[in-house]
């Protein structure tokens, strides 16, 4: 690795973070932590998601936090959709930078948006339909349970390929998200589909890659840098180790953004990430009401912390 190395970290705290948080969280607290994030130096933060409230309550003011947040230029702030009714009400707020998700396991696809996944990947074809001729469209593919399902257990390798195959299919360039919705991936795992991906599809046309990982078994941090070995340098990870999904039981936090920021730091890998500003923004987050943390660089002493290696 060379000091040129650098990679860009989605915080996702505020979207994969917050929907599995009972008590409701205000919106201006919500701002408050977006802001936060991007004066961290986040280039990337999930705001929210435009889904089904009865679903998932805590989401329901994505389109006031999204608009609220005061952000520097040049920071990309993008919202979750499972469907064309999630995209309608996402431009009609006037924000174009979106999170399509859907899941490779059919379980998981049926309990998380009740449809199946061939169902889903139509409705994909739809969003991009609409979205397409929009100024600043973005599009995210946020493929769930790439790996495991808490349902199935571990997800076939062609499913994954020819579920990003049918999504190309409809002509748009777009990043993949190979999401790890359970923790329960393994680093060679990752690594073998991060590969099979870049190999398949190649890397900078059509398809972008980028990992999202859950820190359930501990292998958060590891898995993001075998997907980082298999050339993959867009990541996803919650302050202070948020995140769930409220579909998949089991399932605990996202990986901690500080402890990537940490890891890709002292070896050399830039992440344009102040990792005070970020360890001060996963204490206000770790202290608000009903929120589950993990992570652990927030537990080491401070000095230690910051100390390079
Ligand atoms: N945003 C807001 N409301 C939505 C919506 C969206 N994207 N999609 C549907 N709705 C509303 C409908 O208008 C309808 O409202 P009503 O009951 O007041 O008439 C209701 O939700 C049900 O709509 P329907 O199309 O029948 O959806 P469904 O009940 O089959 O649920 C989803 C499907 C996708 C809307 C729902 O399962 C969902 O929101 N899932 C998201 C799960 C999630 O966020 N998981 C974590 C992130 S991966
Ligand atoms: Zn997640």
């Amino acid at each position: 690795m060379t000091a040129k190395d650098k990679v860009v970290i989605c915080d996702v705290a505020p979207r994969d973070g917050f929907q599995v948080v009972g008590p409701w969280i205000e919106t201006a607290t919500k701002i408050a932590v977006v802001e936060r994030l991007a004066g961290a130096g986040f280039l990337r933060i999930e705001t929210g998601a435009f889904v089904s409230p009865k679903a998932v309550p805590q989401m329901q003011d994505a389109a006031d936090v999204h608009k609220g947040a005061n952000v520097p230029a040049g920071t990309r702030l993008s919202s979750l959709i499972p469907n064309v009714k999630g995209a309608e009400l996402a431009f009609g707020a006037g924000i174009n930078d979106l999170v399509y998700v859907f899941s490779v396991s059919e379980s998981h696809n049926q309990s998380n948006v009740r449809r199946s996944t061939v169902d889903s990947i139509e409705e994909l074809g739809r969003v991009i339909d609409i979205g397409k001729d929009r100024d600043g469209f973005k599009l995210r593919v946020n493929m769930a349970t790439v790996f495991d399902c808490t349902f199935e257990g571990r997800v076939a390798e062609d499913r994954v390929y020819a579920c990003i195959e049918q999504a190309l299919g409809f002509g748009l360039a777009c990043e993949f998200g190979l999401c790890d919705t359970t923790g329960r991936a393994f680093p060679d795992h990752v690594a073998g589909i991060a590969e099979g991906c870049r190999q398949r599809f190649g890397d900078g046309e059509l398809a972008r890659w980028a990992f999202h990982g859950h820190d359930t078994f501990g292998l958060g941090v590891a898995n993001a840098l075998y997907a980082y070995q298999a050339g993959i340098r867009v990541f996803d990870a919650a302050c202070a180790g948020l995140g769930g999904c409220p579909f998949a039981p089991g399932a605990t936090g996202n990986t901690a953004s500080e402890d990537l920021v940490f890891t890709f730091e002292n070896m050399g890998i830039s992440t344009g990430i102040d990792l005070a500003k970020l360890l001060e923004t996963a204490e206000f987050v770790a202290g608000l009401d009903g929120v589950a943390t993990g992570g652990h660089l927030r537990t080491v002493p401070r000095k230690r912390a910051l100390a390079a290696a």
